[in-house]
């Protein structure tokens, strides 16, 4: 692995992840932004941290692609953002126009590179992502990563418990369809269900699933960024370091869970190969259905994206 990290989109989850891989000392960072001078700002602002950060990595910003030369993870966050009563998926057909012009500087100069997309509606655009990239790179999702965090988080305030020791993941799609896993969610090891209530946790649930919404709803202009810029920095640096952790990841599942040719969140072990396992977990009944409307949601994101795909020309 090469000590450099590729960053499309210099905005504010975009730049915030770069912040957390750098000063944790992950890797050195590229900001591609079609502002270029503001990735650039960026980029020189990050460096200039870097000697109260003790770290010798240093950031490079700008508009052209060819920053991205040497780069073996990229993490695209190119696209606009959602506003407030604008569901994830309104904003399918321009990311998708951004998510071509991005996947093609992508592959002009990091073929073979491990491509981390953040842009919404998430699943949609890992899908059409790795249509573009077929065969030249391997396209994973952010989403779970963030969703299981703000699941704990919850968790954690529901019970007064420190949210480290708090086990729970989020698999599915990214937004409302998701699916919170309380039948293995644990405190220290005890299952969640021994020490909260059926009612708070079908709420606890509900405001996991729509956890964005309700920064969004606060924020008035954009979405969250501290909670996913850290997220997207956990994926890098398991991929980076080869750590082998498992982490929710958005990929295509090939026969796991019964499923095929269809991208999900799912636990994954990430290593330098990107997702080197995926993990089967049993889900209970009531899960098992939360799933079913969390794959005919994405089924219907990818009809949508295929047709937009075909009646632009995109
Ligand atoms: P932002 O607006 O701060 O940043 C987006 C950046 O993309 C801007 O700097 C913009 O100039 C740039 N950009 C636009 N078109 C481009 C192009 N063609 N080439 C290169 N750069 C381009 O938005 P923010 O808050 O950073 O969010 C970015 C995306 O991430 C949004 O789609 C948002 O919905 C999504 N998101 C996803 C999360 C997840 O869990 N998957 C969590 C949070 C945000």
């Amino acid at each position: 692995m090469s000590n450099k990290v590729g960053f499309v989109g210099a905005g504010f989850v975009g730049a915030e992840a770069a912040r957390q891989v750098m000063s944790e000392g992950i890797a050195n960072v590229a900001l591609v932004d079609i502002m270029g001078d503001m990735a650039k700002g960026k980029a020189l602002d990050l460096t200039e941290s870097a000697p109260i950060l003790k770290t010798s990595k240093h950031a490079i910003g700008g508009s052209s692609y060819e920053l991205l030369k040497g780069c073996d993870v990229i993490v695209v966050t190119a696209g606009i953002p959602r506003k407030p009563g604008m569901s994830r998926d309104d904003l399918l057909k321009t990311n998708i126009t951004i998510t071509k012009q991005v996947c093609n500087g992508i592959k002009e100069n990091a073929p073979g590179s491990i491509v981390i997309m953040v842009t919404n509606p998430l699943d949609a655009i890992v899908y059409v992502a790795q249509e573009f990239l077929k065969g030249i790179c391997k396209v994973v999702g952010m989403a779970g990563a963030l969703d299981s965090a703000r699941f704990r988080t919850f968790l954690s305030m529901e019970t007064g418990v420190s949210s480290d020791d708090i086990q729970a993941m989020v698999l599915g799609s990214h937004g409302d369809a998701m699916v919170p896993l309380v039948s293995s969610a644990s405190i220290s090891g005890i299952p969640a269900e021994q020490l909260i209530e059926e009612k708070r946790l079908d709420e606890i649930i509900e405001r996991t699933q729509k956890g964005g919404g309700e920064i969004v709803s606060l924020l008035k202009t954009g979405s969250a960024y501290y909670a996913p810029g850290i997220s997207v920095a956990s994926m890098v640096r398991a991929i980076i370091l080869d750590e082998k952790k498992i982490i929710p990841t958005c990929t295509e599942l090939n026969g796991e869970y019964g499923e095929k040719n269809i991208f999900m969140g799912v636990p994954a072990v990430l290593g330098k190969g990107g997702v080197e396992k995926i993990i089967e977990v049993r889900l209970s009944e009531k899960e098992k259905k939360l799933w079913e409307n969390s794959l005919e949601h994405v089924r219907e994101l990818m009809h949508d994206s295929n047709k937009i795909m075909k009646n632009e020309k995109i």
